[in-house]
């Protein structure tokens, strides 16, 4: 098991690839501690953890919020000892529209929930991680960080953030024994956040759903979209001694979009 007797707190884990990575990392051994906004969904997938025989907890927790960010981690650390693995994966799309239409409270929303949220849980979880001289955090980007999709300049701008963080942090923490990645992900297409956002740029560009995601699907080597698992295999790899040595990287879980 990769992650055998592992703390692993992973936000947005109520579905999508935060729910695939709290079930991946639950089966190689993690204890997960599971936060979202909707009560119902992240007690959903720790009762999933717990019926295969895993250790979990669920708790409600607006990651762009600084109070419920120390209540996520107070909970965890007081429930489970130690918070080993920082997963930063919660996120919103926000406004599809162009940046001089985007009104400051949403640009400002967005950042605050990918960047500013991932801020604040890393300042949170580093300290005792510094004492105990081991730690992960791993920060889910986007592709949209690397390429150039129009309608999307705060989540961009908020994913590209991450990227930076990720690098810094990985400066700081290196010689302390904590490892800090990211991951980019291509179209995951399965998840509420794919399915809202291709609805809309559907309905922005006068095509049907079916021909705006065949014509995306078309520019990645690949031909496809990604799945919530695969993006789960590559967090468990960034968060276990499989890649002791790999800090301060962004790897593209992308089917072949973006090269660098
Ligand atoms: N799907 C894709 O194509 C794709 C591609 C690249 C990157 N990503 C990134 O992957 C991550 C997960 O997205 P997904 O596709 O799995 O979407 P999803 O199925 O909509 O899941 C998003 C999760 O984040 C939670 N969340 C949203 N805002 C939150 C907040 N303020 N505080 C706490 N939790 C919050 C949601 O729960 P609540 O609403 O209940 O809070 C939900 O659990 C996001 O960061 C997204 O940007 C997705």
């Amino acid at each position: 098991m990769l992650l055998e007797s592992k703390i692993a707190v992973i936000t947005g884990g109520g579905r999508g690839i935060g729910r695939a990575i709290a079930l991946k990392f639950a089966g190689e051994g993690a204890t997960v501690v599971v936060a979202a906004r909707t009560k119902t969904e992240i007690e959903w997938v720790a009762k999933e953890v717990r019926d295969a025989g895993g250790r979990a907890a669920a708790v409600a927790a607006d990651v762009a919020d600084e109070k419920q960010c120390e209540h996520l981690i107070h909970t965890a650390t007081a429930e489970f000892g130690r918070v080993d693995i920082l997963v930063n994966n919660a996120g919103e799309y926000g406004p599809v529209k162009p940046v001089e239409e985007i009104t400051p409270v949403e640009w400002d929303r967005v950042v605050a929930v990918h960047l500013r949220g991932a801020y604040l849980l890393t300042r949170l979880v580093l300290p005792a991680m510094y004492a105990r001289g081991f730690g992960t955090i791993l920060n889910i980007s986007s592709l949209s960080a690397k390429s150039a999709f129009a309608w999307g300049s705060p989540y961009a701008a908020a994913k590209a953030g991450m990227l930076g963080l990720t690098r810094v942090v990985a400066a700081e923490a290196a010689r302390k024994g904590v490892r800090v990645n990211a991951i980019c992900p291509g179209p995951v297409t399965e998840t509420r956040m794919s399915k809202d956002l291709g609805h809309v740029l559907a309905e922005r560009l006068g095509v049907s759903e079916e021909d705006q995601l065949k014509g995306f699907l078309n520019t990645i080597l690949q031909g496809r979209g990604q799945t919530a698992n695969e993006v789960a295999a590559t967090a468990l790899f960034l968060c276990s001694d499989q890649s002791s040595a790999i800090t301060g990287q962004s790897l593209n879980v992308d089917g072949g979009a973006a090269f660098y």
